[in-house]
């Protein structure tokens, strides 16, 4: 059995969609008047497919006026869906989550539970603000309760496909009792299901709603831009960019570009990025993203640097797989391979090698002030170092993923 405590648009959809799926679920909310419209088979906002699925399960396998203890101490499993507004400096203001805690903690009995967090939580909330706060409270209270956080990706509109036919399942979970119950509640809906820790959970969905929101910021910076310089159509200029088959995949997908690594390099992306940070500038436009853009790709090449310092002694040998800016390209304008070479020698690491599938040469002839041993194949370098930092995505590297990770491995380019 199972409890909702929200009946907003993700406890709803969640409790309906439980309760589709076979599990006797009791619905919770404080708002009185959602309540009687739930009652009345009316649902409180604009969302297609719940009425019917209310219509079908209301009093079958979900349940409305259960009173709260009861609810609780019959639920396996009690998903906390409230809301958390933003306060006023910005934060997540989890008044509702805390709130929610007391009362099904009060009313626990000894039978074990997992409370699960599906609001939208910030990473570290269940870490470092929920479970010190629980484990205070059952000092007093002789309660067996687990706790998960599972955060929600459902889009308003599309509130039941998305969550009924989810792309994946993201489960912070870090008891075994708690992943079995949560394993048996997801397990008819046949999606991926990750088990990740607490706070990886939570970032998870923060890294997904930034990542829309960057693209939506983006392209209203990309405006500015264009009206500033005049002349542009904007609405054709973005259509015309969503024709990259690369957004569909085809041959590859955007998905490539959104990985973390060492940062952007070669001919093009550095030096377009400038470009138009600098004339947007000019034409009187303080461009954000493209140059806080710019700024991250100079920052992430020290803090790959500084990684590799913390890690590794300075006359120990250090071996550098990646040359080119890009697999299958011996171009090496603008690598970050050169920028994190220059600042290990910078910093005393002298003892390096490297080697590149096709741009040793390139590179020797276009960075000669870099003093550095290059290697002809990947077990010659190996044999000469125990530590090897991955800049360049080579298959080869791929291919060879078990010899080198025999290795102490830097991998920055999410390699294996
Ligand atoms: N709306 C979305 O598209 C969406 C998508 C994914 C995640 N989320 C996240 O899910 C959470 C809920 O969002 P929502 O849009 O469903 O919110 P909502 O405001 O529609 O619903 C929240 C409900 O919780 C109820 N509530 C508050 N305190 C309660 C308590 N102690 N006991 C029982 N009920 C209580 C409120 O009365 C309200 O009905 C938020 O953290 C949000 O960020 C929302």
């Amino acid at each position: 059995m199972i409890t909702i405590l929200g009946l907003g648009f993700v406890g709803l959809t969640t409790g309906l969609g439980f309760s589709k799926k076979g599990f006797k679920t009791f619905g919770i909310d404080i708002n009185e008047e959602r309540l009687n419209k739930l009652r009345n088979y009316e649902i409180p906002f604009h969302e297609p497919h719940l009425k019917e699925v209310l219509t079908e399960t209301l009093g079958t396998t979900f349940f409305l006026d259960v009173p709260f203890d009861e609810a609780i101490k019959n639920s396996e499993a009690v998903f906390i869906c409230v809301g958390t507004p933003s306060a006023p400096d910005g934060s997540a203001d989890l008044k509702y989550i805390l709130a929610a805690i007391d009362q099904i903690v009060d009313v626990a009995d000894r039978k074990f539970k997992v409370i699960v967090t599906k609001s939208t939580v910030p990473p570290s909330t269940v870490s470092k603000r929920v479970k010190p706060y629980i484990d205070e409270k059952l000092k007093q209270l002789d309660r067996s309760i687990g706790l998960a956080s599972n955060p929600e990706f459902l889009r308003e509109g599309y509130c039941w496909e998305d969550f009924i036919e989810p792309d994946r399942i993201v489960l912070g979970v870090e008891d075994e009792k708690s992943k079995d119950i949560l394993n048996t509640i997801y397990k008819p809906f046949n999606a991926p299901i990750h088990y990740v820790s607490y706070n990886s959970a939570e970032y998870i969905k923060y890294l997904s709603n930034t990542l829309l929101s960057t693209l939506i910021s983006y392209s209203n910076e990309m405006s500015m831009v264009a009206d500033a310089i005049g002349d542009i159509d904007v609405p054709t200029a973005f259509r015309i960019l969503h024709e990259d088959k690369r957004w569909f995949g085809k041959p590859a997908s955007m998905a490539k570009y959104v990985y973390p690594g060492c940062g952007y390099g070669g001919y093009c992306l550095p030096k377009d990025t400038s470009a138009l940070d600098s004339i947007a500038k000019e034409h009187g436009v303080t461009p954000h993203i493209l140059t806080g853009n710019l700024k991250i790709n100079n920052e992430v090449k020290e803090f790959v640097s500084n990684k590799i310092t913390s890690k590794v002694k300075k006359d120990e040998p250090i071996g550098i797989l990646g040359l080119s800016f890009k697999p299958e390209s011996d171009d090496v304008r603008l690598t970050p391979s050169k920028d994190i070479i220059e600042k290990l020698l910078a910093q005393g690491y002298t003892n390096l090698f490297a080697y590149d599938p096709l741009a040793n040469n390139e590179f020797e002839a276009a960075y000669p002030e870099l003093k550095i041993q290059y290697e002809k194949s990947l077990p010659d370098i190996l044999s000469k170092t125990d530590h090897v930092v991955i800049l360049t995505g080579w298959k080869e590297f791929k291919e060879n993923e078990n010899s080198i990770t025999q290795k102490n491995v830097f991998d920055y380019r999410y390699m294996f």
